[in-house]
């Protein structure tokens, strides 16, 4: 993708008729180049009509992706039609220097990576993006970051639906009992400081249960299918952005006390797995727990069945 073609999808946006020329002379470049780039929006599935002289007019996409038609609160994003993952692409970016804020973004994914070296499926419906952050707290705070993405991911599913999904530790979402986003954290750390965290973001949102792979259409499930109706990915990620932001800046700020005070019980509240008899697969192991809490770097706290209180931080839990 590039700033040509973003530009001129902003000079069309409007939806009224442009000649090559004009579009010509705003971008400074000849009409042939102007039709090369019209060409290459039509590649991305960006429908755009010409007729004769009166030039060129584009038909607004349903759900656009595409940055000038997009708009994200406090992001700038890098769009692609299609990428290996997301998350790859942002971790390069913030080895460049980008910015907190930089968001990857992608219709499709033909490598997603999820949790534990799991793969992520991610064809055309769903939204794929990562975010780059760049806190100034210390590297032993930076797992209490998927957890407030998992709260504002639910809260923006919530806006945009009316559905509520719950948030099954440490930050999957689900609806009726099937995955409907997972979250992935890759943080990179020097020196007792976090040089820049990628938060991967998978969201189902337009997908039909035909969609998804045989192997995980029981397991999973979208915005769209639970709801019955068309949701579109633009809305639920600017919900998004809203709502990780504002939980962003006061942990940003309030640390700790904020984590504990402010957010935990909006966590809680959502929680599909605090107060249940779960297990716990860690490592080579697996035992039988009740999940009791939630530490305050976001770890959880189990009493397994032999009665031993542990601290999980990275493990699949399941409700029993
Ligand atoms: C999980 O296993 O639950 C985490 C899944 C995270 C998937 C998202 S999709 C966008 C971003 N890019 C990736 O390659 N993965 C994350």
């Amino acid at each position: 993708m590039n700033t040509l073609n973003e530009t001129l999808v902003s000079l069309l946006a409007g939806g009224a008729y442009r000649t090559g020329e004009e579009l010509g002379a705003r971008l400074g470049v000849s009409r042939a180049a102007v039709w090369k780039q019209i060409e290459s929006l039509r590649g991305l599935g960006i429908a755009i009509e010409s007729a004769g002289k009166r030039g060129y007019r584009m038909i607004p996409p349903d759900d656009p992706l595409f940055p000038p038609l997009l708009g994200v609160p406090g992001c700038v994003v890098e769009y692609h039609y299609e990428i290996r993952s997301t998350n790859a692409r942002a971790a390069e970016l913030a080895e460049q220097g980008a910015a907190e804020g930089t968001l990857a973004l992608a219709e499709i994914q033909t490598g997603g990576k999820g949790r534990r070296g799991h793969e992520w499926s991610s064809p055309l419906g769903g939204l794929w993006c990562s975010l780059i952050l760049r806190p100034r707290r210390p590297p032993a705070d930076a797992q209490r970051a998927p957890l407030i993405a998992a709260v504002a991911a639910a809260q923006a599913c919530e806006d945009v639906t009316g559905l509520r999904p719950g948030v099954k530790w440490p930050n999957d979402l689900v609806l009726n009992g099937r995955k409907l986003c997972g979250i992935l954290l890759e943080t990179s750390v020097e020196a007792e400081r976090v040089r820049h965290m990628v938060m991967g973001i998978g969201i189902n949102v337009s997908q039909r249960r035909e969609d998804f792979p045989d192997a995980l259409r029981d397991s999973v499930t979208s915005l769209s299918i639970e709801s019955g109706a068309a949701v579109k990915r633009g809305e639920v990620l600017r919900a998004f952005a809203d709502r990780f932001w504002g939980w962003y800046r006061g942990l940003e700020s309030g640390g700790g006390e904020f984590f504990r005070e402010a957010f935990m019980p909006e966590y809680a509240s959502r929680s599909v797995t605090l107060g249940r008899e779960v297990s716990v697969a860690a490592d080579a192991q697996t035992y039988a727990a009740r999940a009791e809490a939630i530490g305050e770097s976001g770890e959880l706290i189990v009493r397994a069945d032999d009665g031993a209180v542990r601290s999980v931080w990275a493990a699949d839990v399941s409700v029993r």
